[in-house]
């Protein structure tokens, strides 16, 4: 099977590395110096559906895997399609749920799929009164409505910080995707994330759901510090019990997925819902169009399938609705950072990587000479899965010392909260 993968991160890699495990002829686009290893790289414009395309017009792979949401929600799904090949991720009407917050609020409401309290705002003195007016409490969530690079989201810890960010979006600071503002009232609890292959199209809709997943936002151990894409995750969720995983089923994936269809909204790929479990119960925070990173290094050290034909199988519209096989471990994915992230990235640093024990997935590296080099914030992955998540914590911990730079950044607490927490014998409901 010939596939196009779509992207060059540590999600691409860790998706690339799962794909070769059956023989797949794989072709990045536009790929890292990693992704060469396994494959051609083509230097494809990902926002430009024509480009895409028309290479796949002559090349005709078997598959497109799309791994961002940019190409997405840019039409490269539809151009695609169009062609009669099979695409690995969704049209850009149904991307809009991750490309535009005011819609996702609007088919949240539309569905009610409990979420928080939100006001669409497109004018600068609406939102000023409502700002002055906060009925919700502190902070005030406010989004850019639009794509806006993982920055979009503020939470103003007070009056003259939501007004000053309110003003600077509406200024323009991420462009027209900030001329729109979603405020939403603020959610307290433990935020999780659930990926689900959704297959839906006016006669069908199918679902499969992959294992609850956590993310650590905060550059700093003890989630301190400023927000970054991710500097770790885990999985499965040691204190979900199967109960709250089919709560999370009838009141957020359900409703999504029916309301998809009722929609007219096509889904053809992965939908990656962001849940805040509060003292009500989970509650949707947004829908990516796209797997998670890191995330998804985390679900393919879990995923006991072919990976290739599976996503064949969605792209194709014939997802089976099934349990997907996979291995009955706990797995963990550990981000190596760059000096400088999240404000920055130091790039150009050797880097020493000896051969630990563990998998090692490249997010922002680049080869020169025979040589690693830091080339990006998230630089370097190490994933593993264990029995339990307290082995698999420990072998990530021995792996450390073999890869290592000068101002390499790493959080060792990884999974660590959580299995406090489940050793403690707490459940989700208790106070996180
Ligand atoms: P989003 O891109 O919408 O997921 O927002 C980014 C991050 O902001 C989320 O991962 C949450 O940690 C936080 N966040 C978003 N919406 C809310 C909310 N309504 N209440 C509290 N935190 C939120
Ligand atoms: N890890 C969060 C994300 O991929 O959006």
């Amino acid at each position: 099977m010939k596939i196009l993968l779509l992207g060059s991160g540590g999600r691409e890699h860790a998706l690339a590395l799962k794909l070769k495990a059956s023989t797949v002829d794989l072709v990045s686009a536009p790929g890292s110096d990693a992704l060469a290893e396994l494959g051609a790289c083509v230097p494809l414009d990902l926002e430009n559906p024509t480009e895409v395309a028309a290479w796949c017009a002559t090349n005709r792979p078997d598959l497109v895997v799309a791994g961002p949401e940019v190409p997405l929600v840019a039409g490269v799904g539809d151009a695609v399609r169009a062609l009669g090949i099979p695409v690995f991720g969704h049209d850009a009407a149904t991307a809009h749920l991750e490309g535009s917050k005011a819609f996702a609020k609007a088919f949240m409401e539309r569905h009610a799929i409990p979420c928080a309290a939100s006001h669409t705002v497109t004018d600068l003195a609406a939102g000023e009164a409502l700002i002055r007016g906060w009925p919700y409490g502190y902070p005030i969530v406010l989004k850019a409505d639009g794509l806006a690079a993982g920055k979009g989201v503020v939470l103003a810890p007070t009056e003259v910080e939501a007004l000053e960010t309110f003003q600077a979006f509406m200024a323009g600071q991420f462009g027209e995707a900030s001329k729109t503002v979603v405020f939403e009232e603020p959610l307290v609890g433990m935020e999780l994330s659930l990926h689900v292959l959704v297959d839906v199209d006016a006669d069908h809709a199918s679902y499969a759901l992959l294992p609850a997943c956590q993310d650590h936002k905060r550059i700093f151990e003890g989630d301190q510090g400023p927000n970054t894409g991710g500097m770790g995750a885990f999985g499965p969720i040691p204190y979900l019990r199967p109960a709250d995983i089919e709560l999370m089923r009838t009141v957020l994936v359900e409703p999504t997925v029916k309301g998809l269809q009722k929609d007219g909204l096509a889904a053809c790929g992965v939908l990656f819902l962001g849940v805040m479990w509060t003292a009500a119960g989970p509650e949707l925070l947004e829908y990516n169009v796209r797997f998670g990173d890191p995330e998804t290094q985390v679900l393919m050290q879990l995923l006991d399938e072919d990976l290739g034909a599976l996503l064949l199988e969605v792209a194709e519209g014939r997802l089976r609705a099934r349990e997907l096989k996979l291995k009955p471990h706990t797995a963990i994915a550990v981000v190596l950072a760059a000096e400088d992230y999240p404000e920055g990235a130091k790039k150009g640093v050797p880097i020493t990587l000896e051969a630990p024990a563990v998998t090692v997935i490249h997010a922002g590296t680049q080869k020169e000479n025979g040589q690693w080099l830091t080339n990006g914030g998230r630089v370097i992955n190490l994933a593993t899965s264990a029995p339990d998540l307290s082995t698999a914590r420990a072998a990530i911990e021995a792996a450390l010392p073999q890869v290592h730079w000068p101002g390499m950044q790493v959080r060792r607490d990884i999974g660590l909260k959580a299995l406090r927490h489940a050793e403690a014998g707490k459940t989700v409901q208790d106070p996180w």
